[in-house]
């Protein structure tokens, strides 16, 4: 059985709450966060604490808050024996370096309150500063995960970067259209389709063999008409950089 604290009470807290709760093999000791407020659904599941300093001592404490305080969270756990793992794409393992024994669980996933999600085929990578922490971090991931991978610091970052491509900037994108469509009293629903179908084909095909639109086929009146249809100066600033990369990236190599 491993044990396990929960530092933060956020999106990705709360969905390792959740699962960590329904999870054989690992006991949920502990959440610790700053508001009562915050820590109030955890109540329900596990023993909560908004005192940094009333760690209880479990196998991992798992810090999921904000990247920029992870550091200071650290310093706040020092006198805690356990294992402590933080759960960002982008930070290196050494902002923990004020602790002992130190690790990274980063499940490669979106993560936000409310809505929860199957662990078993998400990517975890782990990292450790020793053998035994690996090993911890691992039967941690197990527990949930089928893809429990030990990666560095330094590939991971290159992972979340291009994770904030294919995810945060595609999500944006939709947040896009679906202001054009509102502007044009049109329901966004209609386009639900061809986002699946968008996702769904990268699965099989590599994105560039994938690609479609006016930019690839160099389209030029539809790509004037489109421009001329936005109202807002960064989103035509956002269609005429995509557009010009995208065929920038099918113009044949003389
Ligand atoms: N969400 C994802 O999709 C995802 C995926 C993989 C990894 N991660 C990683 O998971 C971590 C948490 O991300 P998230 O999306 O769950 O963030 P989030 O929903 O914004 O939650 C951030 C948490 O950080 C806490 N926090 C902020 N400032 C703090 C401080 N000064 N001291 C103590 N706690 C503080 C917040 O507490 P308050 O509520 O009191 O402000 C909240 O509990 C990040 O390192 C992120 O890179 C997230």
């Amino acid at each position: 059985m491993i044990s396990l604290n929960i530092i933060g009470t956020g999106n990705l807290a709360r969905n390792l709450a959740h699962i960590f709760h329904e999870t054989e093999g690992v006991v949920l000791n502990q959440v610790i966060g700053r508001s009562k407020a915050a820590l109030s659904p955890f109540a329900k599941i596990t023993s909560t604490s908004i005192d940094f300093n009333a760690i209880k001592e479990s196998d991992v404490s798992i810090i999921a808050v904000k990247d920029d305080v992870i550091k200071s969270v650290g310093k706040k756990l020092i006198s805690y024996k356990g294992l402590i793992a933080h759960t960002s794409g982008g930070m290196h393992i050494d902002v923990l370096s004020s602790n002992k024994n130190i690790g990274v669980f980063y499940p490669l996933q979106t993560f936000t309150t409310g809505k929860p999600i199957d662990f078993k085929n998400i990517p975890i990578c782990i990292e450790a500063n020793g053998p035994d922490g690996l090993s911890l971090l691992k039967a941690l991931g197990n527990t949930l995960s089928t893809k429990v991978e030990n990666i560095s610091s330094h590939k991971r970052k290159i992972l979340h970067l291009s994770a904030v491509f294919v995810n945060n900037f595609t999500n944006h994108l939709y947040t896009i259209g679906e202001e054009i469509c509102e502007e044009h009293g049109l329901d966004f629903d209609l386009l639900k389709p061809l986002i699946l179908e968008t996702a769904e084909k990268v699965v099989n095909l590599s994105p560039k063999e994938a690609q479609t639109g006016p930019a690839r086929r160099e389209d030029q009146k539809t790509l004037h008409e489109h421009l001329q249809l936005l109202k807002e100066n960064q989103q035509r600033e956002i269609y005429k950089l995509l557009s010009n990369a995208i065929k920038a990236s099918y113009e044949k190599k003389l």
